[in-house]
């Protein structure tokens, strides 16, 4: 089995007196393309802030490359080859896209296999975001800002990207280019742990999900498996 680039065992994590997280195991493997599945509010941002370490959990244990970091502060975490393609972007607005890129670019040693990430690459990935390299993150549009928010992370030359709401609030056209784009991340041989409410999208790219309500991971399986058991799988999905 290719090496878990991480994995939450038994977090439970909250805000001031207020739990949310109640036990959420969840792990990803090298190349895996794993989706977070629930409805708003279930707790998906929270597992990834906890991921992370911008949330500290009350109980359970962090491993990331395979290393303990219950107790990592975010940077060393980070450092570990995770991306954030955190929700709503958060770009840096008073910076153009090109200074976005480079603002928290990283090189990581040989040994992930895969080419290093450059900016000519990232404009490869998204050739709109080269048109608009000049502008600054205010002046694009919410499917520009998500473009430049996943060429952002991947200069990290992460291990492992996780996206946010990958495709919320955004125009039905650049949904399919952020779709498209993670497809060619994917056969890059990249991880990616992301959250999406689209679940044919996810089902076209995914090897596994995990469906997660009030806390707690209530449905888990690979793709076929939720293909076969779908009415059960999604009955935590519907509004
Ligand atoms: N900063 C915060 N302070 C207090 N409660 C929060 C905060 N962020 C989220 N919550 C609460 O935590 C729960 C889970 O939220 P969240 O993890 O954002 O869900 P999801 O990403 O699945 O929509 C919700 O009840 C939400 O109201
Ligand atoms: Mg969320």
């Amino acid at each position: 089995m290719a090496r878990a680039l991480i994995a939450l065992e038994g977090i439970e994590a909250g805000y001031g007196g207020a739990q949310v997280l109640f036990g959420i195991d969840l792990e990803v493997r090298a190349g895996e393309v794993v989706t977070l599945m629930g409805r708003n509010g279930m707790g998906k941002t929270t597992i990834i802030r906890t991921l992370f370490g911008l949330l500290a959990p009350s109980r359970g244990r962090r491993m990331v490359a395979e290393r303990e970091m219950t107790q990592a502060p975010p940077h060393k975490i980070a450092a570990c080859g995770l991306g954030y393609v955190p929700e709503g972007r958060q770009i840096f607005p008073r910076l153009d896209v090109e200074e976005n890129l480079l603002a928290t670019a990283r090189q990581r040693g040989a040994g992930t296999g895969r080419p290093a990430w450059s900016l000519d690459r990232v404009y490869t990935l998204f050739p709109r975001l080269k048109e608009r390299r000049a502008n600054m993150g205010t002046q694009l549009s919410g499917g520009e800002q998500q473009m430049l928010a996943i060429g952002r992370a991947l200069m990290t030359n992460p291990d492992l990207l996780v996206l946010d709401e990958a495709t919320e609030g955004l125009a039905p056209v650049m949904r399919g280019e952020i779709w498209s784009a993670i497809g060619v991340l994917r056969s890059d041989g990249l991880a990616i742990l992301v959250v999406d409410k689209n679940l044919e999208a996810l089902m076209r790219i995914a090897d596994r999900h995990v469906v997660v309500e009030g806390g707690r991971v209530v449905w888990t399986g690979t793709n076929g498996e939720l293909a076969a058991d779908r009415t059960r799988a999604t009955r935590h999905l519907e509004i």
